[in-house]
Formats: structure tokens, C-alpha cells, sequence
């Protein structure tokens, strides 16, 4: 299949228009979102929806989330709207936010995974939402890469994943927050099952008491059941080995030149992500910047890009934690997920 990219921000008419065609036949439409890039199919299409697990060699006990153009969809989808799904709604959509609750009826079991609830978000991006529109039908969508690898942020990033499984992608240009949505179970007491650019604090400053799953920063323990299925698989993994060291920024980072040697001296090709506060610690050494520790929101927007190119050169990565408060709890998530929990506090 040859895969055809769009320039959506140029062309968005045509663009979404012949994406919103693919769609309604079943087929598969790679799309921007303000999160990541993501995968789309019918949501009400069960055959449609079991191409996405296919494209991307997902799981099927992993649900997706249906993506809608209107807040009313919704009603559509669960069995009823609660109270506080419609104050959470008026705050935060369109925008980086999933709500998940019970399931309505016409919503396929291969959306769900069998679960008795289904994960429902709004995006703000122009593009999306003009797709969803047309397409006249909520859309699932996972987030575009081949799984286990990064979330894809940009267009090039979809094509190197996904060319020749998909008829297209609908190129936005990068994505404004770069990790996935805020994925809040509203099912008993409300819980993040993934933080993201929507926090906690946000979120309780609306509803109050927020819970969070506690694999969200620890792997899951063996007999533990995952209280969202995406959360027992690999993530975001680069094959390039990724190891966090967290700790006070400058002990941190002489501890990372230390392992930059060693691993240096084993023949290993090493590359740092820094930040900005403390990249000239590691003058001499291939290093980056991934943003500025102070303002995490910039960290999450570059990390998924930056594991990608960093995987082309190096062997190893090292990286340093941050404060998991604020959206440094979605960095932290991923990053840690990233390497396979393997980490080291100075
Ligand atoms: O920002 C995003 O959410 C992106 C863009 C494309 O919208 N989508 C995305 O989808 O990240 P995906 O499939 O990569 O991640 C969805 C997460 C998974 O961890 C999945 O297990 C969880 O949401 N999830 C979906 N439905 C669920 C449900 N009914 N109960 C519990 N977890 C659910
Ligand atoms: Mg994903």
C-alpha cells in the first residue's frame, strides 16, 4: 500500500475531506492531534477498528480511545453522562483530557477490549476536529506509532512507523504538547490512570480529591491487575538502552558524566538529554537539550522527538528525572516507561 501524506495546514479542506472518505469506507487515517499523532479508524466499526490493533501490532487487550467533534457525543457513548463529567467537560474540552466511564451499547467490543467502559476525549486541534466532523462518526484512535515505540509528534515520525500500512496521513506539523492525554477514570472515586498536560492540580482544583493508579510511577507488581491495560506493556521505548538518574541537577549530572565514561570506555556510543539549567555540565559530551526544568510542559513537548533522534546515534541514553508534580508527573511517566524503569537517585 503506498502510504500519501497530506500537508493539512495548507490543504485542510481537502485533506480532511478525503481522510473523512477513508474513514466512512473503513479504512485507516493517521491525523494530528495537540497531544500526539493519531491512528484512526471508525469507532463504531468493529472491522474498521480491529485494522488499527493490525497497522500497529497492538495488543487487542489494550482499549482505544473514541475521539468526538461535540461534547453531546458523549451521550451517544456512555450509558448515561455524570454530573461531573459534564463540569469536567465544560473545563477542559476541546483539549488533552480522557474521560472514561460506562459503555453504551453501540460501542464495538473491539474499542473496549471487552471492558465494561469506554475512554472518550474531544481534541482542540483544527484538524482533528474538522476530520471528525466530516467523518460524521466518533473516532478511534490510539496514538500513531508501531507499538512499544514513542508516541509519534510529528508527520515524518507517523511515515517512519506506519508507511505502507496506512493510505494516509494528514500532516499538521508538530504537535503543541507532545505526550498523550490525561486519561481520568471517573468509574468510583475519580483517578488518573495516565497523567498529561492536564494535571492533577488542574483537575482537583475543579472536582477536588483526585486518586492516582499507582503504576504510574513504578511498574506494575506481578500479581497486580492493570486498572488500564496500556499500563502492563513496554512504552515509548527507543531501542537504544535509557537510564534516569534523578536526584539534586548538579550531583545528577556529575553522576551521568561518570556513566558517559564508563559506558565510553565499554564501546558504547553515549548521548545525554539534559535541560536547560544543566547542559553546560556536560561540555565536551554529546548532549541535548530537552527543555527547561522549570517548565515541564516543555520537557513532555520534545521528549518522544528527541528518544527518536537520539536512537539513531546512540547506544545509551542518559537522562535526567525532574519533579513528578505538575505536568513533571506526565514527563516523568513516560520517561521512566521509557527505560524500562531502570533508574538511580544521587
Ligand atoms: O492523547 C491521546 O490520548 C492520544 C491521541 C491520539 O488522542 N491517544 C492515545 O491513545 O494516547 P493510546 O491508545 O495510545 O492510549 C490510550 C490509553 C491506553 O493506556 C489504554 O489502555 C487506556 O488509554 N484506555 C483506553 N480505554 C480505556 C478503558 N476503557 N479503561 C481503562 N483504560 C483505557
Ligand atoms: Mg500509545
Amino acid at each position: 500500500m503506498k502510504t500519501e501524506v497530506i500537508a493539512a495546514s495548507a490543504q485542510a479542506e481537502a485533506g480532511t475531506s478525503r481522510g473523512a472518505e477513508l474513514i466512512r469506507k473503513g479504512e485507516l487515517v493517521a491525523f494530528p492531534t495537540e497531544t500526539v499523532y493519531g491512528l484512526g479508524a471508525n469507532g463504531l466499526n468493529e472491522a474498521a477498528v480491529l485494522r488499527i490493533f493490525e497497522a500497529k501490532g497492538r495488543p487487542a487487550d489494550n482499549p482505544l480511545i473514541l475521539h468526538v467533534a461535540r461534547k453531546n457525543d458523549v451521550r451517544k457513548l456512555w450509558s448515561h453522562v455524570p454530573a461531573i463529567a459534564g463540569t469536567l467537560m465544560d473545563t477542559f474540552w476541546p483539549g488533552p483530557l480522557t474521560l472514561i466511564f460506562t459503555r453504551a451499547a453501540c460501542v464495538p467490543d473491539a474499542v473496549t477490549a471487552g471492558l465494561d467502559t469506554v475512554a472518550v476525549r474531544m481534541p482542540s486541534d483544527r484538524t482533528a476536529q474538522m476530520l471528525i466532523r466530516k467523518a460524521e462518526t466518533p473516532i478511534a484512535a490510539p496514538s500513531a506509532n508501531r507499538s512499544g515505540r514513542p508516541s509519534p509528534t510529528t508527520a515524518a515520525h507517523v511515515l517512519e512507523d506506519m508507511d505502507g500500512r496506512i493510505p494516509l496521513i494528514l500532516d499538521g506539523g508538530p504537535c503543541t504538547y507532545g505526550v498523550e492525554s490525561t486519561v481520568l477514570s471517573l468509574c468510583g472515586k475519580p483517578t488518573i490512570l495516565r497523567p498529561g498536560a492536564v494535571t492533577r492540580e488542574m483537575l482537583e482544583a475543579v472536582i477536588g480529591p483526585v486518586a492516582l493508579a499507582p503504576s504510574i510511577l513504578q511498574p506494575l507488581g506481578r500479581h497486580e491487575t492493570a486498572a488500564s491495560p496500556g499500563m502492563k506493556y513496554k512504552h515509548y521505548a527507543p531501542q537504544a538502552e535509557v537510564l534516569v538518574v534523578t536526584g539534586e541537577p548538579k550531583a545528577a549530572a556529575a553522576r551521568i558524566r561518570t556513566l558517559y565514561r564508563q559506558y565510553d570506555q565499554e564501546g558504547k556510543r553515549c548521548c545525554i538529554a539534559a535541560t536547560k539549567q544543566t547542559f553546560g555540565f556536560y561540555r565536551g559530551l554529546d548532549a541535548v537539550t530537552l527543555g527547561d526544568r522549570n517548565d515541564p510542559l516543555t520537557l513532555c513537548q520534545s521528549l518522544f522527538a528527541t528518544l527518536r533522534t537520539l536512537d539513531a546515534r546512540a547506544d545509551v541514553i542518559l537522562t535526567e528525572g525532574v519533579a513528578a508534580d505538575d505536568a513533571g508527573l506526565a514527563f516523568m511517566n513516560r520517561l521512566l516507561r521509557s527505560a524500562g524503569f531502570h533508574q538511580e537517585s544521587v
